[in-house]
């Protein structure tokens, strides 16, 4: 008889997109609304959101570090993954929680890959390495001009970071390379037009979350 795979009862949401598209502003609203629908939430974050994991997320950004390969960035950022992965997400997944996760696979693949050049193949085998092969079930790509990125997470001085100060080409690379992921992967992959005002977007994820969530009580074993 074969074993019987059990699917983790959780929900595995991820918020991807460019430097200031409104990430990180998006996952606390998402998570504030979902946890006032008497859901349980966990808001974490890539690279971090474990003790070791944040250590290499601080030595990935710090803008005062000695020049970082590609291929050395890739496998810090894939080691804090894995970290990531065994130690807090499965582990809220298998509680039935809504994870929301502030970057994950795709930004390996459009920073590393369609930035800096890696091997698009090697990196997807490296990524399910690290993540075990647990994918998102739902992904929200935060579309925005580079210009309009930048010039927003300027506005925050006090957190420019090693990513930042990237030439508007390599930001221009992987904003095409994260529209390509989507086009690639139509149905978990929404694109969100982050040039909107903060409130409209707000809106829109709201709508694109509850559709979601509908489909899925309908259709639980497609998703
Ligand atoms: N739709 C919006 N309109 C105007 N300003 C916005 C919008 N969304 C976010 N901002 C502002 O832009 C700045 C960057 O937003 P945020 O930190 O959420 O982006 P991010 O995608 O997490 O950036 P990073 O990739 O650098 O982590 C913040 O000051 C935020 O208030
Ligand atoms: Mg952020």
């Amino acid at each position: 008889m074969s074993p019987v795979i059990q699917e983790p009862a959780g929900i595995f949401i991820t918020l991807e997109g460019g430097e200031g598209s409104g990430k990180t502003t998006q996952a606390r609203r998402l998570c504030d609304w979902l946890t006032a629908q008497g859901r349980h939430v966990l808001h974490t974050r890539e690279p971090g959101g474990t003790l070791l994991a944040e250590r290499l997320r601080s030595l990935l950004l710090d803008r005062s570090a000695e020049t970082i390969a590609p291929e050395t960035e890739a496998w810090l950022i894939l080691a804090a993954r894995r970290q990531h992965v065994d130690h807090v997400i499965k582990p809220a997944l298998q509680q039935g929680m809504i994870v929301v996760c502030d970057r994950f696979s795709d930004s390996t693949m459009a920073y590393q890959g369609y930035g800096r050049g890696l091997d698009l193949r090697t990196l997807r085998t490296m990524n399910k390495w690290a993540t075990g092969k647990l994918a998102p079930h739902l992904t929200l790509l935060f579309d925005v001009p580079v210009r309009l990125g930048l010039s927003r997470r300027r506005g925050q001085r006090s957190s420019q970071n090693r990513l930042d100060r990237e030439a508007t080409q390599f930001h221009e690379k992987v904003r095409a390379g994260f529209q390509t992921l989507a086009k690639q992967e139509p149905r978990r992959m929404v694109v969100l037009d982050a040039s909107l005002p903060l409130e409209s977007v707000q809106r829109n994820v709201t709508t694109v979350i509850t559709r979601w969530l509908n489909a899925r009580r309908r259709q639980p074993r497609q998703r």
